[in-house]
């Protein structure tokens, strides 16, 4: 085990030591980036929202036009099994299923004969310590260059990684992805803005993921009373914002405090952000914790 990945993963239907767990390399993950994945946090043991990360997973399956190649019920106890294997009490579990390995390169479907790769670890939760959620994190702007099924939750995620390296090499955390004058979401995270009190979220439609975060944040405003609109931010918008957050299985929901090198707001974490994260908490250790 190295001390990102528990053994034993899972491979096309067995459990092994990673060392163990080879793939062609003409697997259409490899040579297409032709498959889809999910990232499921685990809290004390327990999958957090995973019939939802399920439902995500086969839905991004049937918009590729592949066949799920677990139930349900199988891939529960794959993932219940990795869980109890793994190390640590609070992990997040990465699934993968790619179109699976011919023996040529072409780019349309291969024969029905040929089998999805599906493959599953368990790593560590690791969410951002009290200290970086104080400071909150600093974000750049930069041109959304995806495709435009970005809610499909595909391994092809090139476009992604281009833009949070170009954050990561200017010292941020995460790169906003912006949209003729809209912006969509962040390389890897959705993002919510404030402003007067209000709390605004960009609608899912297919040029943003459909965040699993996304919707317990916004169950969470709708329970505490907090005021929502659910509507395109225009990047002026997003400028002019008293709060930005970013919200995903493993960053729960991080205040964004600078934007671009200029101040989000006073450029401190916002009171409504600070709520949000401890609803957040208070729900999870309810439904998650209840020991
Ligand atoms: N990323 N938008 C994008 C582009 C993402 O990649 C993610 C998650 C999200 C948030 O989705 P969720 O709340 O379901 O985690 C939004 C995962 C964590 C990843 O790629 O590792």
């Amino acid at each position: 085990m190295t001390a990102y990945v528990a053994e034993p993963v899972y491979l096309n239907g067995q459990f092994l030591p990673l060392a163990a767990a080879g793939v062609s390399p003409l697997d259409r993950g490899f040579l297409y980036g032709d498959g889809v994945y999910e990232v499921i946090p685990v809290y004390s043991r327990q999958p957090f929202r995973i019939d939802e990360h399920l439902a995500r997973l086969q839905a991004t399956l049937a918009g590729i036009r592949l066949a799920n190649p677990l139930t349900v019920d199988a891939w529960k106890s794959v993932i219940f099994r990795l869980i109890a294997d793994a190390p640590w009490d609070d992990q997040s579990i990465y699934l993968q299923v790619t179109r699976g390995a011919d023996d040529k390169r072409d780019h349309a479907f291969p024969p029905a004969s040929v089998t999805p790769t599906a493959f599953a670890f368990a790593g560590p939760l690791v969410t951002p310590s009290a200290a970086v959620r104080a400071a909150g994190v600093a974000a750049i702007t930069v041109a959304d260059q995806r495709w435009a099924r970005c809610d499909l939750k595909v391994i092809s995620l090139l476009a992604n990684v281009l833009a949070r390296q170009q954050a990561v090499e200017q010292g941020c955390a995460e790169a906003l992805l912006i949209r003729d004058g809209f912006m969509k979401e962040g390389a890897a995270s959705n993002i919510f803005v404030v402003k007067d009190g209000r709390l605004l979220a960009p609608p899912k439609t297919q040029l943003m993921l459909p965040g699993i975060t996304y919707d317990v944040i916004v169950d969470l405003a709708q329970v505490h009373g907090q005021p929502l609109e659910i509507r395109e931010i225009a990047e002026t918008e997003l400028r002019a914002a008293d709060e930005v957050w970013m919200t995903s299985s493993t960053k729960e929901v991080l205040a964004i405090t600078t934007l671009d090198g200029a101040p989000v707001g006073n450029g401190k974490p916002g009171p409504l952000g600070e709520r949000m994260w401890q609803w957040y908490q208070d729900f999870k250790n309810t439904v998650m914790r209840k020991g």
